[in-house]
């Protein structure tokens, strides 16, 4: 059988339409807590040196020029360019603050600048943070980390990209949502095509390694037809990945939402019919389907990681370097260091305050218990690879996973019977009409989900 292939049911997906977690991590960030403080940080970055595996940096830029009315992400928009200099000067105290956790010669396999807009920084501003981050950690210099940052186009020159590869990335997300432009003026991003092909044309001059794009279905306007011109164009220039996002409105939750025009929303139905266009369509042009909102080209190293069982899934979707420490820097960034996760100050004031006490700007994480790090394993191997080997889950685990999950049986076995997976006493193989029900798969294993909201916490699955 095809392992990656993708089947669309949408009489089944309207029958398990709810609303999940995306498990970027398991607990989900609403079970952090507040008692989880600096001091339990601190020893904890400490016992990860034993072994020494290697770390992840994320480095969080909240600045963008405008405001997209559709977004979701963690921003501070403003047209003051002085805003960044500050943020860099705090961003440097907490780098000092975290190296003396770390030893020193742990190797740096995987580094992301994610925002708001990275490239808000000018380009002096970018060379100093690397420079920076280069002489507290260490990065590697042989091109073979995963380092990577999220591009505006509207915000980035060919001297931009040529800057970023000689700093050290390789490679690119260009965010681009949707080419047209009646829905571009809905949601406030305006971009013309050939903005976002300068950007292109530069990333392939300069060699990086990979490059992908963000869409968004669901957005006002779209229809069928129309998304389909916008992936044409897509497919066209070729990106290695393409990520094409469930457009999440909760405007109770994002206020910029609010300036969406409901009535212009696409109906449920012309979403679903999207989704299925822009699976065939990319499917057809070549393109593996990798799970959640992702397609990646099948020479690409995220199929390459899928098919070897390798992938791994973080902050940023899924990714190929599953063993490292995550040390999150800059307001709302979290990090994942030994057996935990830890969240930043969202506010820019609170989080200088107390980075000017010389403290870190940790305010909630959480401990994973053996039972969170079991469910863990079994929703990433889900997640990543739509496979759980029972028997090895049961080996690294020492527990019988018949007994264990007693409770998970009766749902196992409906979503059986409805051709969503198949499972027996050693394997759950999700079947490809069960691949887009991912979340609803994982819903079961998670064991907070039933203590909460999820209807009003978390998007729709699909
Ligand atoms: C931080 S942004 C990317 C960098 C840059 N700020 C930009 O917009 O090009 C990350 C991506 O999240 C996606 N995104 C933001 N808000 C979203 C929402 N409400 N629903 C779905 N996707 C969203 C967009 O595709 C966007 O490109
Ligand atoms: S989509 Fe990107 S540029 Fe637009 S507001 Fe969000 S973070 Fe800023």
């Amino acid at each position: 059988m095809d392992t990656q292939s993708v089947i669309f049911d949408p009489e089944l997906i309207q029958r398990y339409d709810t609303s999940g977690p995306r498990y970027t991590s398991y607990p989900t960030a609403v079970q952090f807590h507040e008692d989880f403080d600096e001091t339990r940080y601190q020893q904890l970055a400490r016992q990860s040196n034993q072994g020494h595996p290697p770390l992840s940096l994320y480095f969080h830029i909240p600045f963008c020029n405008t405001v997209c009315f559709y977004c979701g992400c963690n921003k501070v928009v403003t047209k003051d360019r002085s805003r960044s200099a500050p943020y860099l000067d705090y961003l440097y105290k907490e780098m000092a603050l975290q190296a003396q956790l770390f030893d020193t010669d742990r190797v740096v396999d995987q580094l992301h600048w994610g925002g708001g807009t990275p490239t808000f920084l000018s380009h002096e501003e970018i060379h100093a943070l690397f420079q920076h981050t280069r002489r507290y950690f260490n990065l590697r210099n042989d091109d073979k980390g995963e380092y990577s940052i999220e591009i505006d186009p509207r915000e980035a020159t060919a001297e931009t990209i040529a800057l970023l590869r000689e700093e050290g990335f390789n490679r690119l997300s260009l965010g681009v949502q949707d080419f047209d432009p009646k829905v571009q003026k809905a949601v406030n991003r305006i971009q013309s095509e050939a903005v976002t092909q300068t950007v292109l044309d530069a990333a392939r001059q300069e060699g990086f390694h990979s490059l992908s794009i963000d869409l968004i279905y669901g957005l006002p306007h779209q229809s069928v037809d129309s998304f389909i011109r916008t992936l044409d164009k897509i497919i066209e220039v070729s990106p290695d990945r393409i990520s094409v996002f469930n457009y999440a409105h909760m405007p109770k939750l994002f206020k910029p939402q609010r300036r969406i025009n409901e009535a212009e929303l696409p109906s449920a139905d012309e979403k679903l019919r999207i989704l299925q266009q822009t699976i065939t369509h990319l499917t057809q042009a070549g393109y593996v389907y990798i799970g959640m909102d992702h397609f990646a080209k099948p020479e690409d190293e995220l199929t390459i990681a899928q098919r070897s069982g390798s992938l791994y899934r973080n902050f940023q979707g899924y990714a190929t370097h599953a063993d490292c420490d995550l040390i999150g820097f800059g307001a709302t960034s979290i990090g994942k260091v030994a057996n935990s996760y830890s969240q930043n100050l969202r506010a820019l004031d609170d989080y200088y305050a107390v980075l000017d006490g010389g403290h870190l700007p940790i305010f909630r994480g959480i401990e994973l218990t053996p039972d969170d790090l079991l469910r863990r394993a079994i929703i990433m191997d889900l997640m990543c690879h739509f496979r759980l080997d029972i028997q090895k889950l049961e080996q690294d685990h020492n527990l019988s996973f018949q007994d264990y999950f007693a409770h998970a049986w009766q749902a196992l076995d409906k979503m059986q019977e409805d051709g969503l997976l198949t499972f027996d006493s050693r394997h759950i193989q999700v079947l490809p009409a069960g691949r887009l029900l991912i979340r609803n798969i994982c819903m079961i294993f998670d064991q907070y989900l039933q203590q909460q909201q999820t209807q009003q916490r978390f998007s729709k699955v699909i």
